[in-house]
């Protein structure tokens, strides 16, 4: 990599925990200025073990005979070309589980380090794959800063880059599809000479709007290394842009149609323009995305004449109806009246979906699926039984919110056949919604400061509790269009565990077990708020942990689980964190974990956002699985101001994507005044990078 980019010290101006106060504006529209939106009274459960319960024993490793998606070999062979070449792929077949192949994490670790760089340990290499701007579609525009428009970012790589999947192409050699999710923007690090939200111009704000959504883009491979480039010729059939601005979406599901839902654009209550800050995803076995609607409350206004129960709705989803613009507002209704609550009530309530998009049917409407759930979704990501079952597992990011899972109706169909993908791309339309409930083996020991049970452990047990299925409501006094659309409310009645921010949620292929980043939660234990518990059992939590989670039986559509704490993240000298009972004189710092992922040799992957620690956040692996299980090493660090996304691991372990999300994004940077200029030199802007080991074998290892 050229190196004429300028190094720039961290500026760590706090307002919010550890984050920046930018951050927190244009990411989630200043959430913490706003109340708690939980302020429900679940109970906190004490221990939980029961005959029943114990009677199950120790819960087996499930993936025995699960169903799972590779990159290579089987799933990768199976999206072979469909008679029409832009008709979708044939299905993707599910694969045996990679399984655990027996391989230490080799790499050196990457120190702390507040770099305006990407940094990787010696014997590897990075590049930028792709950045803001660059041309998606084969007719964009070079990105020329001072004349952005809504139709000029439709064709390019949007902004703030977030999920990434790659999806190999079939027959096409060494070719693939990236997919990536673009959360938000940051409008001041986007359009010179920017003063405010009001002062940009109409163009500016579609410019803005279509910045937002996914990407979908051919690359290749690289000769025969790990790393891969763009293709930059040809038709490029698959590539395409999704907006906030024009994208059309169908709702699927139970909720689908129903009064909530619709709109006086849309009175059948089924199409949705524009998805809003998709935050996390993952793959399913048949080759499409799933990508999670999150933080969609800060783009709308209005709504102050709304009813008590709607309010109470809308504020539950941190809908400020109370200022015409509370802070952290994106103020869009300025351009599309859609985003104005007083005159369209229902249209936020077609946002905070999870979005399907089939990247292989170029001209195919992405699908809203209202069968699981609405909230604050950070992601969902798939397992299939071996009874067939497909199980979602999804997060709701926000302090003292849910887990929550999904199982289909329907079963899995494997092989390649058109009949087997059709049947499969209907599986997330209906199914049971469940969300998790904790049990606790040592409640009376949690006194808030990390301390380690006298049992050893932080774990216990837990149910998923039903909310919706086949259609069906289970939560008295709610149909079932109402606890799909206002599911934390649903959930609010059943008793949820109240968690520090369930982020990525997303089960190891080689076990089936599940694992839940905790990002953190700084109002744990205070005033009013939730007490610490077994499984967030640190108030004021700054650093947060990783949950590891066994169903019932090694069955991930299972009813009951087990559950425990692997890590407990901060400074290993702190004597709250905790690295499965390893020597911690041996393990990274690690702060504020987000993302997860796995190798092919069953390491699990951890990416981080806002380290409290005072360096750049990272990525991080670690075994999780025998002696080595705690042993956290860095493996990666990305530019000042910048979260840690994706990340995604091929099948052949040979390459490593991270989406470098919000570079720059610290208090007072602008365009013209950055306060990083990574990747170019001269100002910041978000990008994918893959990275690559030198010798051409598989990373860690
Ligand atoms: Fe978009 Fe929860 O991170
Ligand atoms: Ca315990
Ligand atoms: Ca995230």
């Amino acid at each position: 990599m050229s190196d004429r980019r300028r190094l720039l010290p961290l500026l760590n101006t706090t307002r919010h925990g550890s984050r920046d106060s930018m951050t927190c504006l244009y990411r989630c529209g200043n959430a913490c200025d706003h109340p708690v939106p939980n302020q429900s009274d679940n109970p906190y459960l004490g221990d939980l073990v029961s005959a029943e319960m114990s009677r199950r024993g120790v819960v087996r490793a499930g993936a025995l005979g699960a169903l799972v998606l590779g990159f290579s070999g089987t799933a990768a062979g199976a999206l072979a070309g469909s008679p029409a070449a832009a008709a979708p792929a044939a299905p993707a077949a599910a694969a045996p589980g990679r399984g655990p192949k027996a391989g230490p994490l080799t790499f050196s670790a990457v120190p702390p380090n507040t770099l305006d760089t990407v940094v990787v340990p010696n014997g590897y290499d990075h590049a930028v794959l792709i950045e803001w701007g660059d041309p998606v579609l084969p007719d964009a525009p070079a990105l020329n800063i001072h004349r952005q428009t809504g139709a000029t970012q439709s064709k390019q790589f949007g902004y703030n880059n977030d999920y990434v999947g790659v999806l190999p192409l079939p027959g096409r050699g060494d070719r693939a599809l990236l997919v990536v999710n673009h959360e938000y923007t940051n409008e001041d690090l986007m359009f010179p000479g920017f003063t405010s939200q009001d002062a940009l111009s109409v163009e500016q704000v579609k410019a803005a709007m279509a910045a937002h959504g996914m990407s979908v883009v051919e690359i290749e491979r690289v000769g025969r290394t790990g790393q891969w480039r763009l293709v930059r010729s040809g038709r490029r059939q698959y590539n395409r842009r999704i907006t906030a601005l024009a994208t059309r979406f169908q709702l699927t599901g139970p909720a689908a149609g129903s009064p909530f839902l619709r709109t006086a654009a849309d009175p059948k209550g089924r199409t949705v323009i524009g998805t809003l800050n998709n935050c996390a995803g993952g793959m399913t076995p048949w080759g499409t995305v799933l990508s999670g609607e999150e933080n969609f409350n800060q783009y709308f206004v209005g709504g102050d004449g709304a009813s008590d129960a709607d309010k109470a709705r809308f504020a539950r989803y941190g809908i400020n109806t109370t200022a015409r613009y509370p802070s952290g507002s994106r103020k869009w209704d300025r351009v599309d009246e859609r985003f104005d609550l007083t005159k369209n009530p229902n249209e936020a309530n077609r946002h905070g979906w999870i979005v399907e998009l089939d990247p292989f049917d170029p001209e195919g409407r992405p699908r809203k699926h209202t069968a699981l759930g609405r909230f604050k979704h950070e992601g969902a990501n798939v397992i299939v039984t071996r009874h067939r079952d497909v199980v979602v597992y999804m997060g709701d990011d926000e302090r003292f919110d849910y887990l929550y899972k999904f199982v289909s109706d329907k079963k899995f169909m494997p092989g390649n056949s058109w009949v087997a993908r059709q049947h499969n791309l209907s599986l997330l339309e209906s199914g049971t919604l469940y969300v998790a409930k904790l049990g606790f083996t040592s409640a009376g020991e949690i006194d808030g400061s990390g301390k380690l049970p006298s049992d050893g452990a932080f774990n216990g047990t837990g149910e998923w509790i039903k909310l919706a299925a086949g259609g069906r409501s289970y939560v008295e006094g709610m149909p079932v269009d109402e606890v799909l659309t206002f599911t934390r409310l649903a959930a609010d009645k059943v008793g949820a565990t109240k968690m520090d921010r369930p982020e990525d949620v997303e089960p190891s292929l080689a076990t089936g077990k599940v694992y839940v980043a905790l990002t953190n939660n700084t109002d744990r234990g205070k005033p009013g708020k939730a007490p610490a518990d077994e499984a967030n059992p640190r108030n004021e939590n700054k650093h947060g942990q990783v949950l590891e989670l066994v169903e019932a039986g090694g069955d991930n559509a299972a009813k009951t689980f087990t559950w425990s704490l692997p890590i407990v993240c901060g400074d290993p000298a702190d004597e709250s964190t905790y690295f499965a009972g390893f020597d911690k004189s041996k393990v990274s710092p690690i702060s504020c974990p987000d993302n997860v992922a796995f190798d092919g040799a069953g390491n699990l992957w951890i990416s981080t956002d806002g380290n409290a620690l005072g360096s750049n956040d990272g990525l991080f692996a670690t075994h999780i699985e025998g002696p080595e299980r705690g042993h956290l090493k860095q493996f990666l660090t990305v530019p000042i101001g910048a979260e840690t996304c994706g990340p995604f691991i091929t099948a052949d372990d040979r390459s490593v994507f991270v989406a470098v999300q919000h570079p720059g994004e610290i208090s007072g940077a602008s365009i013209d005044n950055p306060k990083s200029t990574w990747p170019n030199g001269d100002y910041a802007k978000p990008a994918v990078v893959v990275t690559w080991r030198l010798d051409g074998s598989a990373i860690g290892r």
